[in-house]
């Protein structure tokens, strides 16, 4: 792939809210998986665990912990992507935290992207009560839930979400 498919490859990507029923295969999900397996991460530590959920019941409590946000009960798939901190902190100690978050945030982009190249949609949900994930899905004390990767087949959106100009972003050696 060059550049400019590269490029064609992430604007093609936009969040959708709406999916069908249709089950994802477990190839289908062992794939999107398979796409953090190479992510970076702080000391090779690999500081990220996913929670694959496609339990309907498990992604209607899900949904109530984020909100209600329907997408969540729609997607036949949501990967949990968590930050370990004890991985991370057993190395680096409080700042462990970071690249904890670090590294989950990567995986969660990677698995995103790995979803589009698979054809499946995905919509990243950020706005849920940790704590009630955290209780939904049993989690350990030390992991914390930060990306609820919802994924599907969807409806794309009619238009891709528009952004500022690349240039509002960047600072050339000082800010
Ligand atoms: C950190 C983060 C949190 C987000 N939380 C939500 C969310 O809770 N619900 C939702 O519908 N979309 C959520 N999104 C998706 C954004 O709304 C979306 O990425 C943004 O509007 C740009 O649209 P696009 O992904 O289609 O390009 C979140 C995205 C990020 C990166």
């Amino acid at each position: 792939m060059d550049s400019s498919e590269f490029q064609g490859f992430l604007r093609t990507r936009s969040s959708v809210r709406e999916y069908t029923a249709e089950d994802l295969t477990s190839e289908e999900i062992a794939a999107v998986v398979r796409a953090a397996e190479r992510a970076p991460s702080a000391g090779n530590r690999e500081s990220w665990d996913v929670v694959i959920v496609t339990d309907e019941g498990i992604r209607e409590d899900l949904s109530d912990a984020a909100f209600q946000q329907q997408h969540l009960m729609q997607a036949p798939c949501i990967f949990v992507v968590c930050a370990n901190y004890v991985r991370s902190m057993s190395q680096y100690g409080e700042r462990g935290i970071l690249y904890a978050v670090q590294d989950a945030t990567i995986a969660a982009t990677y698995m995103m992207l790995g979803a589009h190249a698979g054809g499946l949609q995905t919509c990243w949900t950020g706005a849920f009560d940790e704590e009630a994930v955290s209780e939904v899905l049993g989690l350990p004390e030390h992991i914390r839930p930060l990306v609820l990767l919802a994924a599907g087949k969807g409806h794309l959106p009619p238009s891709h979400a528009g952004r500022m100009p690349i240039g509002e972003h960047v600072h050339e050696n000082i800010w």
